[in-house]
């Protein structure tokens, strides 16, 4: 083990025991470090934005094909909440129809990541709201959420 590897292990467990520490479940953490629906798809036929009140940003790529989300991606600017709301929101739309994913609550989220911090639930509302809107195909860029994220 080098050097890095080792601070990078140790800046995890960090990582990891502060965000435990203020609430986060490990589920939520592991989204949160993993990232694994991070990123953009150059094939989206659907691009969405919206920024929170909080400031944070969050991009929604969408894969539509014969009214099913074939594929989908979040890049997120902003806080752990955030992040794992938005990868888990993409488990959770991934290969369901527009109509099924229309109807993704708040709670769903809530129940893939198991916990968050109180002051976090608002995170979860943005992921929703940026997915409700990208599939309402209304393409925003950079539009301000106005009851905030
Ligand atoms: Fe803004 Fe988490 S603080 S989405």
């Amino acid at each position: 083990m080098n050097y890095d590897q080792a601070f990078d292990r140790e800046d995890t467990r960090a990582i990891r025991e502060m965000l435990s520490g203020s609430g986060y479940s490990d589920k939520a953490i592991e989204y949160y470090l993993n990232r694994p629906n991070m990123g953009s798809l150059p094939d989206a036929n659907q691009v969405t934005e919206l920024t929170g009140r909080c400031g944070d940003t969050m991009k929604v790529y969408l894969k539509l094909e014969h009214g099913r989300i074939e594929d989908a991606k979040f890049q997120v600017l902003g806080c752990p909440g955030a992040v794992a709301s938005a990868m888990a929101a993409v488990d959770i739309i991934k290969g369901k129809t527009i109509e099924e994913a229309r109807t993704i609550k708040d709670r769903d989220i809530f129940r893939v990541l198991g916990e968050l911090p109180d002051q976090k639930q608002h995170c979860i509302r943005l992921a929703v709201k940026t997915l409700l809107k990208a599939l309402d195909g209304h393409v925003g860029s950079n539009d301000l959420d106005p009851e905030g994220g």
